[in-house]
């Protein structure tokens, strides 16, 4: 008499069935459930990152990542050359080397050994070959370039925020900004890198954007509210970034500046102390007593001041009095060109003073890069704005004449405007976007 199949019967054979197969995927695929956790380290490097020293004419500091069954790193540098490298020839640099553990919520534990040094000795002007590694396991083998002499015309790339669609629409903002301008001395971000401080798996996504490009061309960042979580510091930052040192002692990597041919670039943290809520708070006042050291010792024809929040916000309802009321004077006094910021996920710019008997008018500039927008405010400060628009912004520097440029995702350009000294430092702006 034939067995009848009940549904029971049923349940209990498609289960079996469901269970052999997953001990046969377990058997193939031995770390198959790790296929969904990209951001885990290995022996080979990865999320190698060029950051520029004070002087970076003459050194580059690299940072890279492995697993922590490799105790130590080495660089491997030369001249760069047209024929087959020859490793055995390199220059060698070890790393400092530490392990550091990233924990955001619930989510695994990365824990990473993170891989340091500064490439010094470094000629102006020139062209090197470098690669990372240990052992068995190397990068490939980058290129960079030192920034010129005085004279040499030199530029770089400036972008808002990322922070928002960092895996999936930032990636060809970077590379089309690489496009545009693949001479950049460096790249600038105004903050809020990533969206939720801490959280690896962001940075992953961030790394993988900017991919070589990181490696090839020095990256710069002013931390924004979002690379803290609270009033500490994403641990990512000073470990996986080998910024500047020079700014006041409490704020390491964060607030510095870095002189390039002809540009003193300084980074603001207006992300310390509870965005500067705090007005008597100390990381406000030592930025703003070390900001006046800065820029009184400042010979450089140019100055550009980079901080996350606003002097003038482009949303509505939005406002930092404070940093205009510690700041501001200081960047009038000493003639400080053009001041780029983030935050508030939308574009504008204009010069403006709080000062009604001020000569000099600094150009503020606020931007975003990634995929968060927030509405357009009226603001009467802005000469030039726009809302849901990512955009990436070129800055060249040639003897006299600096040119600002604003462009598009997709390579249109979208706004631009010259400043010009003339021999008695006398500033001439001329606003090309509201010509048109
Ligand atoms: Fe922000």
């Amino acid at each position: 008499m034939p067995t009848k199949y009940t549904s029971d019967m049923k349940n209990k054979f498609r289960l079996l069935l469901e269970y052999i197969s997953l001990i046969a995927i377990c058997l193939v695929f031995p770390s198959g459930f790790t296929f969904a956790q990209p951001n885990l380290p290995s022996v080979f490097p990865d999320r190698i990152i060029l950051n520029p020293t004070p002087d970076p004419l003459t050194s580059l500091a690299i940072t890279w990542r492995t697993d922590t069954t490799v105790h130590v790193g080495f660089c491997e540098w030369q001249l760069a050359t047209d024929t087959k490298i020859k490793a055995e020839e390199s220059n060698s640099v070890k790393s400092n080397t530490k392990t550091v553990e990233y924990q955001f919520k619930d989510e695994p534990k990365i824990i990473v050994n993170q891989h340091s040094l500064i490439l010094s000795g470094l000629l102006p002007s020139t062209e090197y070959i470098y690669r990372v590694g240990f052992d068995a396991n190397w990068s490939e083998w980058f290129q960079f370039r030192t920034p010129g002499k005085k004279n040499e015309e030199f530029s770089f790339v400036y972008f808002g925020d990322p922070q928002v669609g960092l895996k999936t629409e930032w990636p060809r903002l970077i590379r089309k900004a690489y496009q545009q301008c693949p001479d950049c001395r460096f790249m600038l971000y105004a903050g809020d890198i990533i969206n939720r401080a801490e959280r690896d798996i962001e940075w992953q996504e961030w790394f993988d954007a900017g991919s070589f490009i990181f490696s090839t061309i020095p990256q710069i960042m002013t931390p924004g509210n979002h690379d803290y979580s609270g009033l500490t510091l994403d641990h990512h930052w000073n470990s996986q970034f080998a910024q500047p040192t020079n700014g006041p002692s409490g704020l390491k990597g964060t607030c510095f500046f870095v002189d390039y041919p002809k540009l003193r670039l300084i980074s603001i943290d207006s992300a310390a102390g509870s965005e500067l809520e705090d007005e008597n708070g100390y990381p406000l006042q030592e930025q703003k007593t070390w900001l006046d050291s800065v820029l009184y010792t400042n010979k450089k024809e140019w100055v550009i001041v980079t901080t996350h929040l606003p002097f003038y916000s482009t949303k509505e309802n939005r406002d930092n009095p404070k940093l205009r009321k510690h700041f501001q004077p200081l960047l009038e006094k000493y003639k400080v060109d053009i001041v780029l910021t983030g935050h508030d996920h939308s574009y504008g710019r204009g010069r403006a003073s709080d000062n009604i008997n001020n000569k000099h008018t600094v150009v503020y500039v606020v931007s975003v890069s990634g995929s968060k927008f927030y509405l357009l405010g009226t603001k009467p400060w802005m000469e030039q704005s726009a809302g849901n628009l990512e955009l990436f912004q070129t800055i060249t520097i040639k003897e006299n004449i600096l040119m600002y440029k604003s462009y598009t995702a997709s390579g249109l350009l979208f706004d631009e405007f010259m400043l010009k000294r003339n021999g008695n430092g006398e500033k001439k702006f001329t606003d090309f976007k509201a010509q048109k």
